[in-house]
Formats: C-alpha cells, sequence, structure tokens
C-alpha cells in the first residue's frame, strides 16, 4: 500500500502568503507557460455537463478560478486558507464567494456541490483522508471531483528530466524571482515526496469516491485524476 505524505504541512498557508505577489509570475516561468493549457485542458475535460455549484478548493490566486468561468456555474465558491493569494484571485474573478479556509473543514453545507476542482494544491493538504472525506460531505450524489496535480514520469528520459528541473531549475529562479529560499525548497520537496509516495485514487476510493479517469499531460508529468460520489453521505 502507498504511504501518505511525509511533509509537515502546518505552515504551508503561512508560506503561501509570503510568496503570494510573485507566485503567478514564478508559475509561468517554471512551467514556461504550459500551466495555462494545463488548466484550460482540465476545464475541458469538465465540461460534459451542467453544474449549478462550483467550489475551487485551494483556489491560491484563481487562474483555475477564472478558466472555470468557461463552465457557466450558478455559483463559484473559492476556498483557500491563504488571505493574500485569494486577494490576488478577487481581482481576477469578482462574482465568487471567497472563503479562507482549509480543506480538512470546509465551511460548505452536505450535499451543495456539483463540482470540486483542485489544481496543484493536494499535496500541501494536511489530511488527504479528512481532505477526501469533506469532498464526499459537501457534494452532491453524482457530484464529481477533479484534481489535478504534478507526478514523476514513469519513462526514465522524461523521468528525469523532472527530477533536473526539480532539482536545478526551480530552486534557481525561486530564489531569483520570490527571493524566498525555503518556500521554494517546500515546493521542491512537497512534489518529490507527493509524487512518490501517494496514490490518489487509491484514497479517494476509501473515502467512497468512485473513480471515472486518470488523465495524464506533458508525458505524465502532470495527472488528473477525476471521480465521482455515487453514494449518498449518511449523517
Ligand atoms: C500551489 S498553490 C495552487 C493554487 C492554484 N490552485 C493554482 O492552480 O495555481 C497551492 C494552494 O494550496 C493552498 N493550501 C495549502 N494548504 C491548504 C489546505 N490545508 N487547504 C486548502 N488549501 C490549502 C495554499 O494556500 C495555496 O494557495
Amino acid at each position: 500500500m502507498n504511504k501518505t505524505t511525509n511533509i509537515d504541512k502546518k505552515n504551508t498557508p503561512a508560506m503561501f502568503d509570503n510568496i503570494a505577489e510573485t507566485y503567478d509570475k514564478l508559475n509561468h516561468i517554471l512551467s514556461f507557460g504550459l500551466d495555462v493549457r494545463w488548466r484550460r485542458k482540465f476545464v475541458s475535460y469538465l465540461n460534459i455537463r451542467q453544474y449549478d455549484t462550483i467550489a475551487d478548493v485551494a483556489s491560491g490566486t484563481g487562474d483555475l478560478l477564472a478558466s472555470l468561468q468557461k463552465l457557466e456555474a450558478k455559483n463559484y465558491y473559492a476556498i483557500d486558507p491563504s488571505e493574500n493569494m485569494l486577494n490576488i484571485a478577487k481581482t481576477k474573478v469578482s462574482t465568487a464567494k471567497y472563503v479562507a479556509a482549509t480543506v480538512e473543514s470546509l465551511p460548505l453545507a452536505s450535499e451543495s456541490i456539483d463540482l470540486i476542482t483542485v489544481s496543484f494544491g493536494i499535496r500541501n493538504f494536511e489530511s488527504l483522508n479528512k481532505s477526501f472525506s469533506e469532498f464526499h460531505r459537501v457534494l452532491k450524489t453524482d457530484g464529481i471531483v477533479s484534481i489535478m496535480e504534478f507526478y514523476k514520469p514513469k519513462f526514465f528520459l522524461f523521468s528525469l528530466g523532472f527530477v533536473i528541473h526539480l532539482k536545478i531549475f526551480l530552486p534557481i529562479m525561486g530564489r531569483i524571482i520570490s527571493k524566498d529560499k525555503s518556500a521554494y525548497k517546500y515546493l521542491q520537496s512537497s512534489i518529490f515526496d507527493f509524487a512518490e509516495n501517494v496514490d490518489v485514487f487509491e484514497i479517494l476510493e476509501t473515502s467512497n469516491l468512485t473513480k471515472l479517469s486518470e488523465k495524464k499531460l506533458l508525458f505524465g508529468a502532470v495527472k488528473i485524476y477525476t471521480c465521482k460520489k455515487s453514494v449518498r453521505s449518511f449523517s
């Protein structure tokens, strides 16, 4: 059985508060602009039905939230514990309801959400089991949760490229642009730790969420896990 993550995550919201201002710029540089395409692709996979209420969890500076507007839901929630990240998101999407909270205790009513999205957020969660059972609680029956996260590609050459990128390019650019060495050390180790130790579907399934699909982007360096709540929650 795969382990879950080994890193202490208590201070990650404060860390994101510190790097909020440079987050978007660094993201685009580190991904060579591909993050924009990944978010677009992510939304296009979800454009299969109408959603009333969408909750974007670990919403950060709101780039995914902005792309999700294409789905034309009636209500959008943007949830993140970092107020500085959310303040930047508010400048991009003015109509969402912004909530400063962690995923482990979502301030949302049970069975109220049609779609939960998380992009590049789950490796920061303190408890994946608690987070996924919260997803199950707040989703309506037939509701969907879709998660995009980095993964270590299986094929040797791509895996090598992934390691070199994270070990060399990320710390250099992180230091130059955000000037916060510890934050980018954390980002690097959280990506490795997560990619090596966590089986997302395994944990989703223990939370009674049923696998719908797994998509790979950039030769498997990014994965999209999509599940559905097929059984009602009993409370
Ligand atoms: C790498 S950013 C991703 C932001 C955005 N979704 C994107 O695609 O750019 C990770 C976000 O996770 C948030 N986060 C950290 N711990 C969290 C938690 N326990 N619950 C919810 N969000 C959390 C951070 O504040 C940060 O904004």
